[in-house]
């Protein structure tokens, strides 16, 4: 037997059936609950109208004397409140009809008003575009800031924008796989953030600043078509197109060409802009491959801004930079280092060659930029194992350390590895341009401050004694 009170619950629950303002133009007539924020309200004599803000849009409400009840609460209500009203909709009047929203031909007549929780008179105004408003003041409040349409939208097409990935991927045969994020050092140019070892004392995990070598090893093991929209960590200062954490779509192909490659994210891209920036105008397709010398000597840059008139928020210059060098001298270190990674194949097997004139040496190595910025970054693989000893022996390791760093991988391809390639796409750079913001940090829910720190849960933080002492480190003050 179900007990009475059981009953109680499943009556009270079907009654609070929600409707979504968005889906009131469908319901005309009917009664329906409403639940959101108030965004405006409006006192207009003996009638009181709010609009109404949930996750799908906003809606006009009205409140008449006739409903007492209601009309005597909506009196204290305030902006930012969190309500739920019942009423019924109403077709508005013609000449009274907003066709600037999507619920602008109709309104609800409010029969119940109900106060779920008030707020406290906002921070900062969240109905502009925000840009003016201290940028330290947004991400303390960045919960609030969020609340902004333009946020809310960057929030959602960021969203929409990654699920195509997905779904265009699916159907190209791709897997998508988790790596780790505790994980080992890897050279990708910079910093790491380390992971003090509680059980290992002295010893260090790494964050990833890409998960390049087990996108590899996944090549090893046979996955052959594998993407992962990751995120990467790199201990760098921030600027407008830097975080020090950011987000890869990150992909990685066996049996591959470059062509393969470009191709595929050039299809990606394309039908991307097509469905969700239709305003938009890809300047050149197919996107141009420009030689890495050529631009170099021409822009004095490797990502040009290509851009007939860039005043114009709608042209989007895609292009490939192709044949970067392979390697760059270090004039600090005294050393060759690799120019995208060392995992990057160079074009020669010939290793004597390669030893002799390092700066000569080309390598399969791409970048993919978009009006002034590499939005992706990629290569062939080196997968004989010889060549790839060489490159490190080349940037100055020690056998005994190639062994340390690297031999899991050596030792990977000495198990059937198929030539294989990638790219990873930097999405929060590739969001800011599509979204016309200035920064990444726009598209970015939670992002860092311009001098890494997160003012909205205070990190950077101290932490104990008694938490250092676990993981055996000492904090030594500066005399
Ligand atoms: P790379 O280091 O070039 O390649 O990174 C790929 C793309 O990531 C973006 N990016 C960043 N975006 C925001 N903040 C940052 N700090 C940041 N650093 C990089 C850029 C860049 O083009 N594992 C290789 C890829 C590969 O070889 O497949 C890699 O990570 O848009």
């Amino acid at each position: 037997m179900v007990s009475s009170s059981i009953l109680e619950e499943l009556f009270y629950l079907k009654n609070m059936q929600r409707t979504y303002t968005a889906e009131t133009p469908n319901k005309v007539g009917e009664t329906v609950k409403l639940a959101g924020w108030i965004d405006t309200r409006r006192d207009h004599g003996k009638l009181v109208f709010l609009d109404l803000r949930d996750k799908e849009g906003i809606m006009q409400i009205v409140f008449t004397p006739q409903e007492a009840e209601a009309h005597g609460l909506v009196q204290e209500a305030r902006p930012e409140w969190v309500v739920e009203i019942e009423g019924e909709v109403k077709e508005r009047p013609e000449n009274m009809k907003n066709k600037e929203i999507a619920t602008g031909g109709v309104e609800l007549l409010a029969r119940k008003l109900v106060i779920l929780s008030q707020a406290k008179t906002m921070p900062f105004d969240i109905h502009g575009d925000g840009y003016d408003i201290d940028e330290e003041k947004r991400l303390t409040y960045r919960y609030l800031d969020l609340r902004r349409p333009r946020m809310a939208k960057n929030l959602k097409m960021r969203h929409l924008c990654i699920q195509f990935m997905r779904d265009f991927l699916l159907k190209e045969g791709f897997t998508e796989v988790e790596t780790p994020v505790i994980s080992k050092s890897t050279p990708e140019g910079a910093r790491d953030y380390l992971i003090p070892s509680r059980l290992y004392a002295g010893k260090f995990y790494a964050l990833p600043q890409s998960p390049q070598q087990y996108k590899q090893l996944l090549q090893v093991a046979g996955v052959e078509k594998y993407f992962q929209i990751v995120r990467c960590f790199r201990d760098e200062d921030p600027r407008a197109d830097r975080q020090p954490e950011f987000t890869q779509l990150d992909i990685e192909m066996s049996f591959v060409e470059q062509e393969d490659v470009l191709n595929l994210i050039e299809r990606l891209y394309t039908q991307l802009v097509g469905k969700f920036f239709p305003e938009k105008r890809v300047q050149k397709s197919p996107f141009p491959r420009y030689e890495y010398k050529d631009v170099m000597a021409k822009y004095n840059s490797d990502k040009p801004d290509l851009r007939e008139n860039a005043q114009d928020p709608n042209e989007l210059a895609f292009a490939f930079v192709v044949n970067f060098p392979m390697f760059e001298w270090k004039e600090k270190e005294d050393r060759w280092d690799a120019v995208h990674h060392p995992f990057t194949r160079p074009q020669t097997e010939d290793l004597e060659e390669m030893k002799k004139n390092p700066g000569d040496i080309l390598a399969f190595q791409y970048d993919l930029v978009l009006n002034g910025y590499e939005i992706a970054g990629g290569s062939l693989r080196t997968y004989r194992p010889d060549i790839l000893s060489g490159v490190f022996e080349l940037m100055g390791n020690k056998k005994e350390d190639i062994q340390a760093k690297f031999g899991h991988l050596l030792t990977a391809f000495e198990y059937g590895v198929p030539p294989h390639g990638g790219i990873a796409s930097g999405l929060d750079r590739f969001f800011a341009i599509s979204f016309g913001e200035p920064n990444i940090r726009e598209v970015i829910p939670f992002p860092k401050t311009g001098d890494a720190r997160d003012p909205l849960m205070d990190s950077p933080s101290e932490v104990t004694g008694e938490q250092l002492k676990e993981l055996h480190l000492e904090i030594t003050k500066k005399k």
